[in-house]
Formats: C-alpha cells, structure tokens, sequence
C-alpha cells in the first residue's frame, strides 16, 4: 500500500476499530441472567479475572454441579464393572448410549426402570446423579465413591431395593448450585407438597456472582474505564467483619438441620445469615455431641478457641478459589501466622518431636478426618476434616506410634 494510502486507511479505520473492540468487550457482558438484571453470569467476570478462573476451575465449588458431557462421570461403564447388586435378583446397570448415560434396574433379568444422568452433582468425594421427570428433580439410585474408585448405592437409599422416587428439594440446589427458579411440580405425588423447577432458570455451579453477589454494574464500569485500575461496584470481602465473612460460607456450610425462613439464594455478601435461616431446634444444641463433621464447618469451628480468641474467618486458612488438598504444609503455615515463638503459643509437642514432622502431621493432630455420622456409604462413614480445631490424644498416639515403627 502506498504510504498516503496507509495513512488515510489508518484515519479512518481506527476509530472504527476502537468503536468495534468496545463494542466487542459490551458484548462480552451477557444481555440477561436468570438471577435478574443485576447479574450478568461468570463469563463476563471471567473476561478480566482470567487468572481466578484458571484455578477456580479445579475447586469443589466448581464441581458441586454440572451436565454430565462436562463433568465427565467417573465410574466404570465396562462389563463386569457397570452394574451395583442389591441380591441375587436385584441389581441396576450403568449405561452409556448416543442419548446419554442410563441408570437401569433390573429383576429377574426384566429391565423395570431406567432414567438418564441429567445432573452431576459432586466430583471430590463422591458423585451423586440427578434426573428430570418433567419439571421435577430426582435423585438417582446410584452414586460413584471417588475414594473407593467404585459404583455404590446413593447414601441413605434403601440397599435392599432400586428406588428412583427421591425428590429433590430447593434445599439442595440451593447449596449446589447458584440459581433454580421453583414452580409448582408437574409429577402427580401423593403428599401434594411437590416443587418443580424452571429448567431454563438453572444456573449450575457455585459462581463468582453466588459468593460475591450481583456485579453487571461493576462489570459494565470497568470495562467503560479500561484505565481505572480499582474496583467498584462490588463488595470488597476482605473488608467486611468476622461474622459477616463467615456468614457468607456459612450460608451453605452450617449445617442442613436448619429453619428456612427466606431462600439463601438472595444471600449476599454483607447479609445475616441468621436473616435467612437458623439451627433447627430438633437438630438439639450446637455443641459436639450434636454437630457433624459434614456440612457444618461454621458451627464446628465455631466450638474451637482459635475461633473464639481470634479474629479468625475461614480464609485464614481457604483460598476460595483455589483447590486446596493434601496440602499438610500449606495449612500448617497458616496455623503459623498465629501460633507462634513471639506469640508463645507453640504447639507443646515442640522440641519433642521432629520439627519437620511437627508440620506435616500439624493438621492430622488438631483437624483430624473423623467419621460423619450423617454420610454413610455401604456401612462405612465418610472420613472428613473435623473444625473442631483442638487436642486428639488417640490421633496423636496413632502418629506416633507409626512415626516410633518407621524407624
Ligand atoms: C472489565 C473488566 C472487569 C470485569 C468484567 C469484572 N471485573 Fe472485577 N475487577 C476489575 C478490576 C480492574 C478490579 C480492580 C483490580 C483488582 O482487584 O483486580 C476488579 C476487582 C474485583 C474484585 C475485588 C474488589 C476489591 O475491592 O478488592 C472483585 C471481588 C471482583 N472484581 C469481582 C468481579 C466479579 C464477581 C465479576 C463478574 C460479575 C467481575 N469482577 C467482573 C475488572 C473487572
Ligand atoms: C452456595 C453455597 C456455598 C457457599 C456460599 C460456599 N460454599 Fe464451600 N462448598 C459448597 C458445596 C456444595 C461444596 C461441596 C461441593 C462438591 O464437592 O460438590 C463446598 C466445598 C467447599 C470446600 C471443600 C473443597 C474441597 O476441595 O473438598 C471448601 C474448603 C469450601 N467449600 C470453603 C468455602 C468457603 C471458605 C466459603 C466462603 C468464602 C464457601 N465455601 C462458600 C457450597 C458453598
Ligand atoms: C466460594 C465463594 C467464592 C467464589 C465462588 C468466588 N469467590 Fe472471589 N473471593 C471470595 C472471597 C471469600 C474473597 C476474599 C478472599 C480473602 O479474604 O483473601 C474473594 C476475593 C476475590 C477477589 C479479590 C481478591 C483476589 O483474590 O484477587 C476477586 C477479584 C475475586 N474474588 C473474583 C472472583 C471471580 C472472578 C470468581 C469466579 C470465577 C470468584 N471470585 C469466585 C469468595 C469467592
Ligand atoms: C446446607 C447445604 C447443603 C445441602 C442442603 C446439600 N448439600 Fe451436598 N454438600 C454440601 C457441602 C458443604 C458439601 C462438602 C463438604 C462436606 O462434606 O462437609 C457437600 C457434599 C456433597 C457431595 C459430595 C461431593 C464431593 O465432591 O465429594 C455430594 C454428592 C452432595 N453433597 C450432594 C447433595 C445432594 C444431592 C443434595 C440434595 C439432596 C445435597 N447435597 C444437599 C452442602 C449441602
Ligand atoms: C487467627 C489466629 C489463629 C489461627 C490461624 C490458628 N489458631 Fe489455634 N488458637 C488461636 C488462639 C488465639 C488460641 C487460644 C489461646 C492461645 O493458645 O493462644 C488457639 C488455640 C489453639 C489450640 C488449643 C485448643 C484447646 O482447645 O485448648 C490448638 C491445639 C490450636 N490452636 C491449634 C491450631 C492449629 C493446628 C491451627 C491451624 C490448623 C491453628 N491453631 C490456627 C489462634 C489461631
Ligand atoms: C485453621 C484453618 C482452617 C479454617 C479457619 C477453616 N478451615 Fe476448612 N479446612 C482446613 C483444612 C486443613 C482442611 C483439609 C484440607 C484437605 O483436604 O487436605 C479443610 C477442609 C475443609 C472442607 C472439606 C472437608 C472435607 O474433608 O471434605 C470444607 C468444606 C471446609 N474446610 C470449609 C471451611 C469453612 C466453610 C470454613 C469457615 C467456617 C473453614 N473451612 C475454616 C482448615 C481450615
Ligand atoms: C504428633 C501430633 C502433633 C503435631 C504434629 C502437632 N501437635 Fe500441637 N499438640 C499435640 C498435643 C498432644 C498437644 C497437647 C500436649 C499437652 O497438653 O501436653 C498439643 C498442643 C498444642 C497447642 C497448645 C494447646 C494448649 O493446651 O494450650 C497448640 C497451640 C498446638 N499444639 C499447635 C500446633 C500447631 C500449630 C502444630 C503444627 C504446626 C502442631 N500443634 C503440631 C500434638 C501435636
């Protein structure tokens, strides 16, 4: 191209490009959210916090629910490997077909049941399946225990017989995903008391908008102030109190025996949670003899002195967007923070014991995994990490008395 030529094509085209490129980046600002106009959905925050979202990814938040094609079920499909029996007679077959992947239960060799995988919910542990019978949610008969790397019958499913009649409530959804819009059930039931839900309404996954609240209006700012390289519109987390920040974990990590008195889907960052829902009186004190180790991480830790002589929240430990296990030395460094020589409070074990040990096996002693009493998979409970942050004498024998054998 001639240089005059060059020149006048350059005056002309970039604005026009300019123009464009911003109106690319407008359009990367999704028109409509299921949640209302105050959303915009996690690809548009995406487009600028591209480093969260590479680590985000890999979270169990990320995972706590998913289509199927996405979320790959992990479970074998083989022969010889694809089916759960109840008896002699009984047992259900794991399927995979062009339509979709199939639970089907058989009796007798008569196939009597089959529906599809529609919903994954979980990927860390375990997997349980969720299917659409018009607009209602059901659990599935089985699920897939990622420690044992097999199929087993669902958690608190009847293990003598296949049932596919297991409703699922907006409770659930509410904690495993980010929105569902509730309508009245469509499935004829006997109790009357059924909940549908708008498919179209479904936004899947814990997001960004779900921990941090609506942010089209912090989105639509920045990207029309490129150069503006402090936020607005949108809660700073770190900035809120202790409760206000546990309380925003605590929306889905205290517990299922609540009193629901507002759905906590309109939970955001700043609210009471004691607005939305409180401990059930059924579910007795909140003390250890009645709290679990699963779901109920707030009030666990809540028991413990750090908390209560600290100013501690759950990220003094957690990285939300980060996935975070086997990371003995990781934690270990974060007990650190506070205990400390300066602050003599040290771990008594100091001195007696190898120091290098002392940190590996720091969270093993203190937050051991013990036994839920709530999930229980063919006999065997689920093994999680206890937030009663305190002194387990038989885990530390049992530490011990391995450590004495290594040598
Ligand atoms: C056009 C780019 C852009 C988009 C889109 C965007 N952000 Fe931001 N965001 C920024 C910038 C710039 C900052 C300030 C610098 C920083 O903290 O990274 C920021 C900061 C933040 C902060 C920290 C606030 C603080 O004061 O510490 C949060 C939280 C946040 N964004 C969440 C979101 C969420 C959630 C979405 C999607 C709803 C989103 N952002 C979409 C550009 C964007
Ligand atoms: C909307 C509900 C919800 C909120 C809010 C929420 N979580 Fe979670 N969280 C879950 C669910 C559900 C899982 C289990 C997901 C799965 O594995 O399917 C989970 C899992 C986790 C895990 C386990 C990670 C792993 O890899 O096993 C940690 C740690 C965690 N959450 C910390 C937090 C912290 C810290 C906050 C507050 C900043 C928070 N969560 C807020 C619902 C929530
Ligand atoms: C489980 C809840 C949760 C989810 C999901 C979540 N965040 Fe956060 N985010 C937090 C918390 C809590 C903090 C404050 C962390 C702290 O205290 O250090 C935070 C901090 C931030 C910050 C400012 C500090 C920083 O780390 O840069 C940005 C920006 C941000 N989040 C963006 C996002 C984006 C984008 C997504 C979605 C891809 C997302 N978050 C998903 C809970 C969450
Ligand atoms: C009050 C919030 C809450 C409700 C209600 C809830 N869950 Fe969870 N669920 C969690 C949390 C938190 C975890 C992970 C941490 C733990 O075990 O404490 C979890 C773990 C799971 C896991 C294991 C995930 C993994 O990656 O290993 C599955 C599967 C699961 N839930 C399915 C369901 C289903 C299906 C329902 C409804 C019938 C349901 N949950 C109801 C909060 C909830
Ligand atoms: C935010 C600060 C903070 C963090 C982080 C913290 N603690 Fe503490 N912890 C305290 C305070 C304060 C106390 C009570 C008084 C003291 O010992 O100084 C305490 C008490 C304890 C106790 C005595 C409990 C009892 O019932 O007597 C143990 C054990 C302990 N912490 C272990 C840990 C371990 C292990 C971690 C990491 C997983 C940790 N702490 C993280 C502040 C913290
Ligand atoms: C003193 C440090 C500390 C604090 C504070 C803390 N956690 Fe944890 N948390 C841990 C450790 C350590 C693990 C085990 C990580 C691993 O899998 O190796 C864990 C695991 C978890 C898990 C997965 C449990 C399992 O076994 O599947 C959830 C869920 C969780 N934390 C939620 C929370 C929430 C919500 C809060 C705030 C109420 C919180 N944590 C506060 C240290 C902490
Ligand atoms: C091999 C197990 C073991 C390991 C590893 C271990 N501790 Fe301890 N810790 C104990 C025992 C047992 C006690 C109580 C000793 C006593 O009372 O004589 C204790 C006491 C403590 C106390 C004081 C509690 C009190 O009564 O005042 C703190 C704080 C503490 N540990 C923190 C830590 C931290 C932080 C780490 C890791 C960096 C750690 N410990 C590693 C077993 C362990």
């Amino acid at each position: 191209m001639p240089r005059k030529r060059l020149v006048l094509f350059a005056l002309f085209f970039l604005p026009v490009a300019a123009i464009l490129t911003q109106c690319l980046s407008n359009k990367e600002i999704a028109a409509t959210d299921p949640r209302g106009e105050d959303y915009t959905g996690a690809k548009t925050c995406i487009s600028c916090h591209k480093n969260i979202d590479q680590s985000y990814i890999h979270t169990a938040h990320y995972l706590a629910s998913s289509l199927p094609p996405d979320s790959s079920v992990h479970g074998s499909f083989f022969k010889g490997n694809d089916s759960v029996y109840y008896n002699d007679h009984a047992h259900i077959m794991m399927q995979k077909t062009d339509s979709g992947m199939y639970q089907a239960s058989f009796i007798n060799g008569q196939q009597v049941n089959r529906e599809r995988i529609d919903l994954v919910t979980g990927g860390v542990k375990g997997e349980t399946y969720l299917y659409w019978k018009e607009n209602e949610l059901f659990e599935l008969p089985v699920s897939y225990d990622k420690t044992k790397s097999k199929w087993i019958v669902s958690p608190g499913f009847d293990t003598t017989i296949a049932s596919y009649d297991r409703m699922v409530n907006l409770r659930c959804m509410e904690c495993h995903a980010s929105y569902a819009k509730t309508e009245p059930g469509k499935v004829a039931s006997f109790s009357g008391e059924s909940v549908g839900f708008d498919k179209s309404s479904v936004v899947l996954k814990i997001d960004c908008e779900r921990c941090h609240g609506p942010g089209r209006q912090h989105a639509e700012y920045q990207f029309s102030n490129p150069d503006i390289k402090t936020a607005k519109y949108i809660t700073r987390i770190q900035s809120l109190s202790q409760t206000q920040q546990t309380d925003l974990c605590g929306t889905c990590h205290s517990g299922t025996q609540t009193d629901n008195s507002r759905s906590i889907f309109e939970f955001k960052p700043g609210d009471k949670l004691a607005d939305f829902k409180k401990r059930a009186a059924s579910a007795g004190p909140p003390d250890l003899k009645h709290l679990d180790v699963h779901g109920d991480q707030l009030e666990m830790l809540k028991t413990s002195k750090c908390f209560s002589a600290s100013k501690m929240n759950c990220s003094s430990c957690h990285d939300p967007h980060k996935k975070q296990h086997d990371e003995a030395l990781y934690f270990a460094a974060k007990c650190e923070t506070c205990h400390s020589n300066a602050n003599h409070n040290l771990c008594k074990m100091t001195g007696k014991i190898d120091a290098a040990v002392l940190r590996s096996k720091c969270i093993d002693c203190h937050m051991p995994l013990l036994p839920s009493k709530a999930i229980v998979n063919e006999q065997q409970s689920v093994m999680i990490r206890t937030h009663h942050i305190g002194v387990y004498p038989d885990e530390t024998s049992k530490i011990l008395q391995y450590l004495k054998a290594k040598k």
